[in-house]
C-alpha cells in the first residue's frame, strides 16, 4: 500500500496534533468546474458515475485545479435505491426522480440489500482507480446518502422543499418507515464497507435532509440509524456524520463512534466546540454563498472561521455543498487561505 504523502484529513479525524487544519469542499467534483461541465455535455450523468474513467478523472479534477487534502470520489447518494432495485433518473438542470415510489409493505418487502459490492462494483472500481491514480497524495473519501434522506427521495420520488410526503409516511406508517429505514442502513453499511475495501480511506454519511425533522423527530427517524452506521466502522475507518440543520443532536453524536460531525453554518463554531465538549474532529462550516463575495473578504472570513473553531481536531469545509455559481478562483481562495494559515 502507498504511504500518503498528506494525511493532514487523517490525522485531523484521529485527533492528532496537525502543522494546520487540511481542507476540502462539499461537492468539489463538478458542477462549478469548466472541466467538469465540457464532460457533461459529452455523458449523461449516470454514464458519468457508472464508467470507472470518467468518475476518477471528475474525483481528480478538484485535486488538480484546487489543491484540496481530500478527493470525494465523484457518485451520487442515490445509487442506493438503484441497488435496491428501483430506478432513479437524473434530468439535467432538474434533479433526481424516482418514478416508482414506496408506498406498501410489498413494496418495501421487495426491496434487495444484499450484495452492495456486486449491485455497485462500478464505484468501487472507481474508488481502486483513483486510489492508484492519487498514488498517495491525498486521502480518498467514500461516501453514502444517510438512511433517512434516502428515504426522503424513495419517499417523494423527488427533491421536496418540506418533505411533507416523508413526513407523512413517517408519522402515520411508523411501522413500515423503520423497516424502510433499516433495510436503507443495512446495505449502507455493506456498501460503505466495500467502498474502504475498494480504497476509500474514510468516508462521509451524508444526512442533507435531516434538518427537515424536529429534535424529536431526528432522534427517532434519523440518529438511531447513523448511530448503527458510525458503530459498523469503529474498528474498521473513520466516518464523518454530516446531519445537515440539526446542531441541536451534536452533543449525542459526538459521543458516538464516528470520528467527525460536519456542521452548516447556522451554528457558531464556539457553540458547536462547547455542545461537543470539544471531544470530536468538527468540519465546516463556510456558508457556500459567502464564495461569491470578492476574494479579499473570503480570505478574511476564512481566517476568521479557523480561529473560532482551533486548528486541531478541525477540518475546513463549507456547510453544504460548494454551488455551481462559485467562480472557481473563488473556491481556489477558499482552500489557499486554509493552507496558509499558520497556527497562533
Ligand atoms: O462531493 C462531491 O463532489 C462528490 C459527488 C457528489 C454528487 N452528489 C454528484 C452530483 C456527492 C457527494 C453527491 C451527494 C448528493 N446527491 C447529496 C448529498 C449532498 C448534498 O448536497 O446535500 C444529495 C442530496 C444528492 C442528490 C442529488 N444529486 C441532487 C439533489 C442532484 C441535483 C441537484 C444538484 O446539482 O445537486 C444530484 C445531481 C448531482 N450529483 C450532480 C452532481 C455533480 C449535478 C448534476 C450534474 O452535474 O449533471
Amino acid at each position: 500500500m502507498t504511504e500518503l504523502k498528506n494525511d493532514l484529513l487523517l490525522k485531523a479525524l484521529r485527533k492528532e496534533k496537525v502543522s494546520r487544519p487540511p481542507v476540502w469542499m462539499m461537492r468539489q467534483a463538478g458542477r462549478y468546474l469548466p472541466d467538469y461541465i465540457k464532460l457533461r455535455e459529452k455523458y449523461d450523468f449516470f454514464t458519468r458515475v457508472q464508467t470507472p474513467e470518467l468518475a476518477t478523472e471528475i474525483t481528480l479534477q478538484p485535486v488538480h485545479q484546487i489543491g484540496v487534502d481530500g478527493a470525494i470520489i465523484f457518485s451520487d447518494i442515490l445509487v442506493i435505491p438503484q441497488a435496491m432495485g428501483v430506478e432513479v433518473l437524473m434530468e439535467e438542470g432538474k434533479g433526481p426522480s424516482l418514478p416508482k415510489t414506496i408506498l406498501t409493505q410489498k413494496d418495501i418487502d421487495t426491496l434487495n440489500t444484499a450484495n452492495a459490492e456486486h449491485h455497485l462494483k462500478y464505484v468501487c472500481d472507481a474508488l481502486s482507480l483513483t486510489k492508484k491514480e492519487l498514488n498517495g497524495s491525498v486521502p480518498l473519501i467514500g461516501f453514502a446518502g444517510a438512511p433517512w434522506t434516502i428515504f426522503c427521495y424513495m419517499i417523494e420520488g423527488k427533491g421536496s422543499k418540506t418533505w411533507d410526503k416523508a413526513k407523512q409516511f413517517a408519522y402515520t406508517q411508523t411501522e413500515l418507515t423503520h423497516q424502510l429505514l433499516q433495510k436503507i442502513t443495512i446495505i449502507t453499511i455493506d456498501y460503505l464497507k466495500a467502498q474502504i475495501k475498494a480504497g476509500a480511506d474514510c468516508v462521509q454519511v451524508f444526512d442533507s435532509w435531516a434538518g427537515a425533522l424536529s429534535p424529536e423527530d431526528f432522534k427517532i427517524f434519523a440518529q438511531p440509524y447513523l448511530l448503527q452506521i458510525a458503530d459498523a466502522f469503529k474498528d474498521d475507518a473513520p466516518v464523518i456524520l454530516f446531519p445537515k440543520g440539526c446542531w441541536y443532536a451534536l452533543k449525542d453524536l459526538s459521543n458516538s463512534a464516528a470520528s467527525g460531525i460536519g456542521i452548516d453554518w447556522t451554528i457558531s463554531p464556539q457553540f458547536a466546540r462547547e455542545l461537543t465538549n470539544n471531544n470530536i474532529t468538527l468540519q465546516g462550516n463556510f456558508d457556500p454563498a459567502k464564495l461569491l463575495a470578492p476574494i479579499p473578504q473570503i480570505k478574511k472570513w476564512v481566517k476568521e472561521m479557523i480561529d473560532a473553531f482551533g486548528a486541531q481536531n478541525y477540518i475546513a469545509n463549507l456547510g453544504h455543498g460548494i454551488t455551481p455559481n462559485v467562480p472557481v478562483d473563488h473556491a481556489k481562495a477558499f482552500v489557499d487561505t486554509v493552507k496558509e494559515y499558520r497556527i497562533p
